[in-house]
């Protein structure tokens, strides 16, 4: 049975994404581990879709029900969040403001021009530049918006950055755990780790209380790109235990069912290492996958690097999930302009 079903989903996609037998990614990492993504990047109509799609269906039905006229958000310059929240302000009839602060210490001439940040705009959104650095914590610049809002006379519905801190955000992830479940039952064979990038952490957490109902959480294999790892580990955790409570898992999630791996974030959150970009082009190259420097590159890279070390046993099923983000290619010419 369900874990979700008391909870209200609006839906923003097109219903359980695919999963696709990465053959050739396989081969090139030397064949004993068969790799396999879950195309979350492919998941909605809306504005080129992503992970925050699964997060919103359940927090959408709240902000209707509030009646409030305008989703109030945060995130970086090159933010796929903001971009997101922005679709589904547009598809709902609602206004947008979101706060774009300056997370990355990268300086393409376009960056807050393409992108994410362009197609924010385009959809209505009120887009405000802010000064501040990376932080994934609930931010003065995001209070301050929410407040102008009522001051306008408006009536805002706050998503927090990632809508990770927000009491239904992890839902969408829990949903995901028993997908992956279903799909299994078809392909016949259960996979035996699960790779994800972690940031605001309510993607990794969701999985984590829905795997956790299959008693298999710890193969989910949270690889960090916030390059904060002990502030995402704890919201992980908060976030884990808020929503295994809502759910009523009936029981306690362990520490050691919380996996996150440091080690790919460097040299910093939304800076690709060397690393990083050869993931990115060995992905777009064995597969036509196109993954981007500040998440899923990362967690690509990780995979890679894990295989190569042997960190998985031989002949086991990984599952890679694709969790969006590619627009954000598009501030990182300098990198990839030449391929
Ligand atoms: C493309 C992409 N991948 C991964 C993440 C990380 O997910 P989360 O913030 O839920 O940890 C995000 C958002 O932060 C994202 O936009």
């Amino acid at each position: 049975m369900s874990l979700l079903t008391r909870f209200d989903r609006y839906p923003l996609t097109f219903g359980p994404t695919p999963i696709e037998h990465l053959r050739r990614l396989t081969a090139a990492l030397g064949g004993k581990v068969e790799i396999f993504a879950k195309r979350e990047d492919c998941n909605s109509g809306l504005a080129m879709g992503g992970n925050k799609l699964r997060k919103l269906e359940y927090i959408v039905p709240d902000a209707i029900a509030s009646g409030a006229d305008t989703l109030v958000s945060i995130g970086g310059v090159q933010s796929n969040h903001t971009r997101m929240v922005a679709a589904t302000a547009a598809k709902l009839g609602m206004k947008c403001v979101v706060i774009q602060e300056s997370w990355v210490p990268h300086h393409d001439a376009v960056y807050d021009r393409v992108g994410n940040i362009m197609m924010t705009r385009l959809m209505g959104a009120d887009s405000r530049l802010v000064e501040d650095g990376f932080d994934i914590g609930i931010r003065r610049s995001w209070e301050d918006a929410i407040r102008s809002v009522e001051e306008a006379g408006g009536k805002p519905y706050p998503i927090p950055a990632g809508a990770s801190v927000h009491k239904y955000g992890a839902l969408g992830y829990v949903g995901f755990a028993e997908e992956v479940a279903a799909q299994e039952a078809d392909l016949g064979f259960r996979f035996d780790y699960i790779v994800v990038c972690v940031v605001t952490g309510s993607t990794q957490a969701g999985m984590i209380v829905g795997f956790a109902a299959q008693d298999r959480a710890e193969s989910v294999i949270g690889i960090d790109a916030s390059g904060t790892p002990e502030q995402t580990r704890s919201q992980v955790r908060g976030i884990v235990d808020n929503a295994a409570e809502l759910v009523e898992l009936g029981r306690a999630v362990r520490e050691d069912e919380i996996v996150i791996n440091p080690d790919y974030a460097y040299p910093a959150y939304g800076v690709p290492s060397q690393e990083t970009s050869a993931a990115i082009r060995l992905g777009a190259r064995t597969e036509g996958m196109i993954t981007d420097p500040v998440y899923e590159g990362k967690s690509l890279q990780g995979l890679i690097d894990l295989v190569g070390k042997g960190f998985f046993p031989a002949d086991s099923r990984v599952l890679y999930v694709h969790l969006g983000g590619a627009p954000a290619l598009n501030g990182y010419a300098g990198y990839y302009g030449q391929g």
